[in-house]
């Protein structure tokens, strides 16, 4: 490879490692209040190292949660305008007995790099950085004009960044987005994303009586929110995976023939994936559609969590008052959030038993999406792409979602590329997240090389 910033990362590839260490060992976890000031730590490490490659105005974004990082070179007239996309906010460590290692004790075993965020996204934000860094040091200048927006609440919705993107600032006027927050297909294999599902994630209040209540001495007249609530969420899907909320699958656009075709060939075997990957008996959802359709063009409901009641050794005879359950839904293209949620609710209320007083709650939700990719930036991360990993890309979609890539588009008229370098297995969201650290190298060659073949 000629590329002289390439030479570059690679000399000074082991400082970058520790770096991104460093930006490890902070607990940004943006759901738990009491990481808040991690969450403006991460940011004001990122803004400070943006500051010393090269990025004078770099700066914090205040936003209803936790701060965004914004930072702009844009001294590249006549070239295209990238804006670089990451999250610095990470998931919760539990079960944390489950850890061989500490969470934010980043460690390396076996060629990885295991810490909570290491693929989820810091590695991928510090592979942008680095590539930002190796271009600014070996040429002085970048090859494209660059925008960099990290944002801190990924992991919850991401409203601050939403309504940052729908107020259509100067700062993110660009040709394109590079989203690093996806993964390979597999090992080795290099890969994009263009499509996402959606979400909307609720709660169901159940509420029966006005307090708690000894079992022996109600049982049987008093409504129990427990049962009530298992009896409702018994009748949101069938035992062939199929969600029964009445009009929930109208407007769904299945992929083409052609996709389709496409994902037939990827390197996929069922039986590796249930045994390695989900680890169980068997798997299940929708006959008659493949698991990649399933994962990626079928919407799904699942049950995150049941809190309340009695959970505690032993045994405490009671009707709880109220019971609670965290219910979210994947939506995939023809789907729109608000419409679903309506459909939810609606159908949610009508099941409701008999005593109790049900209440559904939408935390947050975001549209899916599908990318173009006849383009000339998905073009440039091909040859990118096949220059670093010596093989042709696969384009695939993924089941999991990031909001602000639909708005991106809707609100900025910009198109993504979902460049990612994370791989199956590596455990985000779960114990034992890792970050292979092969993929973090060539993520910061392919970055430096997708930027450089961008500006042809
Ligand atoms: N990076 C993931 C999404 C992802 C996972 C994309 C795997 C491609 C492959 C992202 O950080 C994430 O977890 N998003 C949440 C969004 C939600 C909280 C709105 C998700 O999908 O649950
Ligand atoms: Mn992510
Ligand atoms: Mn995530």
């Amino acid at each position: 490879m000629s590329s002289s910033a390439v030479a570059y990362a690679r000399a000074n590839y082991p400082r970058f490692l520790d770096e991104l260490k460093d930006l490890l060992r902070i607990p940004s976890i943006s759901t738990l209040p009491e990481h808040k000031d991690d969450c403006r730590r991460a940011a004001t490490v990122l803004v400070d190292e943006l500051k010393r490659i090269g990025f004078d105005q770099a700066r914090l974004i205040e936003t209803v949660g936790h701060p965004l990082v914004y930072a702009e070179w844009l001294k590249a007239p006549g070239k295209p305008t990238m804006l670089l996309y990451g999250h610095y906010d990470v998931q919760p460590t539990d079960p944390d007995d489950e850890w061989l290692t500490r969470p934010f004790e980043p460690a390396e075993r076996d060629g990885n790099l295991y810490a909570r965020g290491a693929a989820d996204d810091k590695g991928q934000v510090w592979a942008q950085v680095k590539a930002l860094e190796s271009l600014m040091a070996s040429g002085g200048a970048l090859p494209v004009n660059v925008r960099v927006l990290f944002e801190g609440e990924e992991e919850v919705g991401g409203e601050g960044i939403a309504n940052f993107v729908a107020s259509k600032p100067p700062e993110l006027k660009a040709n394109v987005a590079l989203v690093s927050d996806t993964e390979l297909f597999a090992p080795g294999l290099p890969t994009l994303c263009v499509g996402l599902r959606g979400m909307i994630y609720t709660e169901i209040e159940v509420r029966g009586a006005k307090t708690d209540l000894h079992s022996g001495m109600y049982g049987g007249a008093a409504p129990n929110p427990f049962v009530a609530l298992a009896q409702m969420l018994a009748k949101l899907k069938d035992e062939d995976g199929h969600i029964l909320i009445p009009g929930f699958y109208d407007g769904i656009l299945p992929p083409s023939p052609e996709e389709l075709a496409a994902w037939r060939s990827l390197p996929f075997d069922e039986e590796s994936y249930r045994l390695k990957e989900v680890g169980s008996r068997q798997l299940v959802g929708e006959s008659g559609y493949s698991v990649l359709e399933r994962t990626w063009a079928r919407p799904t409901l699942d049950v995150h969590g049941i809190p309340g009641g009695f959970t505690g050794a032993g045994a405490k005879t009671v009707i709880p008052a109220r019971a609670l359950a965290k219910v979210s839904m994947r939506l995939v293209p023809g789907m729109i959030p608000a419409k679903s949620f309506e459909l939810y609710k609606a159908y949610v209320e009508k099941i409701a038993p008999a005593g109790v007083d049900v209440e559904v709650r939408l935390i947050h939700s975001g549209d899916p999406c599908l990318i173009p990719v006849n383009n000339k930036y998905v073009q440039a991360a091909t040859r990118a792409l096949h220059e670093v990993w010596g093989k042709d890309t696969v384009f695939i979609r993924s089941g999991g979602s990031i909001p602000i890539v639909g708005d991106f588009d809707r609100y900025l008229g910009v198109p993504s590329v979902m460049m990612g370098f994370g791989l199956p297995d590596d455990n985000i969201h779960a114990p034992n997240e890792k970050f292979h650290l092969k993929n973090f190298a060539l993520g910061i060659e392919s970055i430096v090389r997708f930027m450089e073949e961008s500006a042809l």
